[in-house]
């Protein structure tokens, strides 16, 4: 099990309307009151949701996070929304530098910095996306991605609750594959060494966790390892009783 308190992320992706609400308040009933929890349940809507989400995880212990942000707090940005905008709706979190927008939206590391950077700006926390793409997977340059993203992609300021690192290997990421225990152990492993180059004694606080693929019957085999702090849940975080036979495991 984690050292750390676990961070249990859902990423609902560019899915849900207001129908899809019920699903939140189900999460919400069958987390409970109260944010002191054993784990933090951090739900990531669309930005249409955000406010209504937040009202209806008021006082739980669900809270309610962003997608992506823009690095400025205002001004001539046609269809971006602010850190400061996020935290004004309700937000706690934000995720950035997911591969789809790295990908998609052509984000290098500096993007994904300077976001990191507004997240922070903001008072919200930024969960960071790190992973290799099947073909660096294959080409035995899992490691050295990594390290590039993190030196280049993590604020070298950041607080240890401020960040939490998700690692999402690209090719895990809705293919229902997952890379072997050990060798999620051994990716985590190098990022806390890393993150220690980068931040000293605050990376000790920073939560690692891990995502792709990330469902009900992979979950406890996840939970059991020592280096990874939560999850990040893409598909099956949609349903209520799907993410909570995630979610169950750390409570
Ligand atoms: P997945 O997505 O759980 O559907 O693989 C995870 C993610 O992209 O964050």
């Amino acid at each position: 099990m984690a050292r750390l308190r676990p961070l249990l992320a859902a990423n609902w992706k560019m899915n849900g309307t207001r129908a899809a609400l019920s699903e939140i308040v189900a999460i919400r009933d069958a987390v409970g009151p109260g944010r002191g929890g054993r784990a933090e349940v951090l739900i990531c809507p669309p930005f249409t949701l955000l406010h209504a989400a937040c009202d209806l995880c008021a006082g739980s212990g669900v809270q309610i996070g962003g997608q992506d942000c823009h690095e400025q707090p205002s001004g001539p940005f046609t269809g971006d929304t602010s850190a400061e905008m996020l935290k004004d709706a309700g937000a706690v979190a934000v995720i950035v530098g997911h591969s789809e927008r790295r990908r998609l939206h052509g984000e290098t590391d500096a993007t994904v910095r300077a976001k990191a950077d507004a997240a922070a700006r903001a008072g919200l926390m930024a969960i960071i996306c790190v992973g290799e793409t099947r073909a660096e997977h294959d080409g035995g340059e899992t490691l050295r991605v990594i390290g590039r993203q993190i030196d280049e992609s993590v604020p070298p300021k950041s607080s240890g609750l401020g960040i939490a690192l998700a690692y999402e290997p690209v090719w895990a990421i809705g293919t229902g594959l997952t890379p072997a225990s050990a060798d999620i152990e051994e990716v985590h492993a190098f990022m806390r060494r890393r993150l220690a180059a980068l931040l000293s004694g605050e990376a000790d606080k920073v939560r690692l966790i891990y995502g792709g693929s990330v469902k009900p019957d992979n979950a406890a085999e996840i939970a059991a390892l020592p280096e990874v702090d939560g999850v990040l849940v893409g598909g099956a975080s949609l349903k209520a009783e799907e993410f909570m036979g995630i979610v169950s495991v750390y409570l």
